[in-house]
């Protein structure tokens, strides 16, 4: 695997992989890699010829009071994880690299139909970073496709919608949420928590998977499951941010009538200082 940590280094490569004929699969991260990361990493390589993943902790994507200074960066043990999966290319920059001209005034990507609620509105402006820096990455490399989790789902439909209204040529491809045997979700920010919170985890996908159960069975209360479930939560000790019932094609409120297969609940909480995420496609099971 070749690691790359300038700009004009990476487009060179890449260049020379298309003139060659091979297609080139996308996965950016900001690092500190689990299983969930590495599931991306073995899809992309069924996906194209030659993978490219990104390791940057992107500060616009961070609003203040948040984790930007203490994420943790363990480039290191990362790059080792993925050459052993197989990757081609490692792009690692630094802010500098990706941010030139600074990050006061910098063009910024909005996507307004879906960044003003749930983890839009308590973290604002996240997710036009996400969106600007993961804009830049494909205009960088512009693979044939690119991959992401379905762990961030507000954040796959913002970067579909993005490339979509932008008519970026790239086919955005998204993998399910790989867990712990406990059903936590991998997450890097995992790590935050305390072995007594480690325990108690856990009970945000439980909560999530009574509530399907409960959409699965005809419930069509909304308000009353989510309300219930953010009860539930806090007598475990969580402080829930959201816990919604969505329409999982755009995330908008569902109405009474809208079939259990076309909802997804999501949830963020915070345990201690750690916030949590996840969401749970309602499907038929
Ligand atoms: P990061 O949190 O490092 O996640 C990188 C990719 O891994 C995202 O597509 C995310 O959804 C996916 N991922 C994380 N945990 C996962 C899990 N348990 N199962 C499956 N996929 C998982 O998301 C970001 O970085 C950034 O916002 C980024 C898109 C790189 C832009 O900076």
């Amino acid at each position: 695997m070749h690691i790359i940590h300038h700009t004009t280094e990476l487009r060179t490569q890449v260049r020379q992989w298309h003139a060659a004929g091979l297609s080139v699969c996308l996965v950016p991260t900001m690092g500190n890699l689990h299983e969930g990361h590495l599931a991306l990493v073995d899809r992309a390589r069924q996906l194209a010829d030659r993978v490219i993943a990104t390791i940057f902790v992107n500060p616009l994507q961070f609003i203040q009071g948040e984790d930007y200074d203490t994420y943790p960066r363990t480039l290191e043990e990362d790059s080792l994880k993925l050459s052993e999966r197989g990757t081609d290319i490692l792009f690692a920059p630094e802010v500098a690299e990706v941010y030139p001209s600074g990050l006061e005034n910098h063009t910024e990507v909005s996507v307004p139909a879906l960044d003003g609620f749930l983890c839009g509105a308590s973290r604002p402006g996240h997710f036009t970073g996400v969106a600007t820096v993961v804009s830049k990455l494909l205009n960088l490399v512009q693979p044939d496709t690119a991959v992401f989790g379905e762990k961030d789902y507000q954040q796959l439909l913002v970067i579909k919608r993005m490339v979509s209204d932008l008519c970026i040529p790239v086919d955005i491809q998204s993998l399910p949420t790989v867990r712990e045997e406990d059903g936590l979700a991998m997450s890097s920010r995992n790590n935050y928590l305390n072995e007594e919170q480690r325990r108690i985890a856990p009970e945000l996908y439980k909560q999530l998977q009574k509530i399907a159960d409960q959409l699965r069975a005809g419930e069509t209360d909304y308000p009353t499951l989510e309300h219930a479930g953010m009860d539930e939560l806090k007598q475990f000790g969580f402080e829930p941010e959201y816990l919604s019932v969505r329409r999982r094609h755009d995330l908008q409120l569902p109405s009474t009538g809208t079939p259990p297969e076309e909802l997804i609940i999501l949830a963020a909480a915070r345990l201690g200082k750690t916030r949590l995420i996840d969401n749970l496609q309602v499907l038929s099971s």
